[in-house]
């Protein structure tokens, strides 16, 4: 099916394959149409039909609130070609800059789910060929039996990578949540289409480094740091990372954390803010490279930030509520200009 897209600047053609999202499908043919989630929950990716018929794969879509569907309007991360189409987006839209990562479809079995905490899954997918991506990018991943795509962040940094790491937070009732906590076994398919997000770092900014993540948002600044510290980052800057959790028992990764610390203990600075008790005593004798505070991750970060703001970039990620409350706390008080601040909701 061919899929015409007349952008605000100007147009594009490319071929989507049966039952193939219309987004997903010009992403892997290297147009950087507007998304965000690409999970039907942002509204960002919207079009307006002008020709052709098309199915719509998620009404009950949370982003459908953002589209006016007496105008014909979509959201294209859910929408499939039932023949060719005409689709008109209200935005600029521009190729992938060269050398960006190839975005494609493809497969993967899933490898080594191992609980972290109580409601925490790490797990790997082995994929059918080699991938690039940028530190800080997600895949969305398809599960046997579970309806639509769930994106989630990689933890690790890699180019080529055969495997990719995650975590997922349960949400129970969840789909993709359910399954993983319950009847994933290794080895079980998923699909995999990616990589995807705007939020990549590259140790070649000038920037000083700000990372805050809520909960499993902490899996894409492990990629970040990971690439920071790999590549000589903190020979020449200054990094801060703030990862809240409600307890300390429901802290993961603090063993890898303190491992990436120890590569730069005079220019990075990692705090776990503990927003439900006071820091239990024990927390700075088992990790003496980490630092503990108490308060939501906003307000930890808040307060080791103040004043320290000039030239910094900043990334955040995880719930909504959290990631609202840290880009306040950049914007107003940090002055942060929007280009030097790159999140991803997990919504
Ligand atoms: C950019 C980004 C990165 C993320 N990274 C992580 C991460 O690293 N770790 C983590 O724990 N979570 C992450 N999330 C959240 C994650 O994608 C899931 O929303 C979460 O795990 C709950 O999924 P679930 O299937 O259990 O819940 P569900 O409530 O079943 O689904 C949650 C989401 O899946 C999509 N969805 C649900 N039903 C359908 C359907 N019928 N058709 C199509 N789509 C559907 C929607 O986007 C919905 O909001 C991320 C989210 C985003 C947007
Ligand atoms: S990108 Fe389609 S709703 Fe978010």
């Amino acid at each position: 099916m061919r899929i015409r897209i007349n952008a605000r600047n100007r147009g594009f053609q490319y071929d989507a394959a049966p039952g193939e999202a219309v987004l997903y499908a010009g992403l892997a043919a290297g147009i950087d149409l507007p998304y965000e989630c690409a999970t039907g929950t942002c509204g960002t990716c919207k079009a307006k039909l002008v020709e052709g018929k098309l199915h719509d794969g998620w009404p009950e879509a949370p982003g459908r609130k953002y589209v006016k569907p007496g105008q014909g309007e979509y959201l294209m991360c859910q929408c499939v070609a039932e023949g060719d189409l005409t689709l008109e987006v209200a935005k600029f839209v521009k190729p992938f800059e060269p050398g960006a990562c190839r975005v494609a479809a493809g497969s993967g079995r899933l490898r080594d789910p191992a609980l972290l905490v109580h409601d925490v899954m790490a797990f790997a997918v082995e994929l059918d060929a080699p991938r690039d991506f940028e530190a800080g990018q997600f895949m969305v991943l398809a599960a046997p039996g579970v309806q639509g795509h769930r994106a989630y962040s990689m933890v690790n940094y890699e180019r080529g990578a055969r495997r990719l790491r995650f975590v997922a937070k349960k949400k129970p009732g969840g789909g993709f949540s359910e399954w993983l906590f319950g009847t994933a076994r290794a080895g079980a398919e998923l699909r995999v289409f990616g990589p995807l997000g705007k939020a990549t770092f590259q140790p070649g900014i000038a920037n000083d480094l700000v990372c805050i993540a809520g909960g499993s948002g902490i899996a894409g600044m492990m990629s970040i740091l990971a690439r920071a510290v790999g590549e000589g980052y903190f020979d020449t800057h200054r990094g801060w990372l703030f990862f809240g959790v409600r307890k300390l028992s429901d802290a993961f990764f603090l063993e890898e954390l303190s491992a990436l610390r120890a590569h730069a203990p005079e220019r990075l600075s990692i705090t776990v803010a503990l927003s439900d008790e006071a820091v239990p005593a024990e927390a700075r004798q088992r990790w003496p490279q980490l630092a503990f505070d108490q308060g939501f991750v906003h307000e930890v970060a808040g307060r080791a930030l103040k004043g320290q703001y000039q030239n910094i970039r900043a990334y955040v990620a995880g719930p909504p509520p959290a990631v609202d409350a840290a880009l306040r706390l950049l914007l107003l008080e940090g002055k942060l200009t929007a280009d030097n601040i790159r999140y991803d909701k997990f919504s």
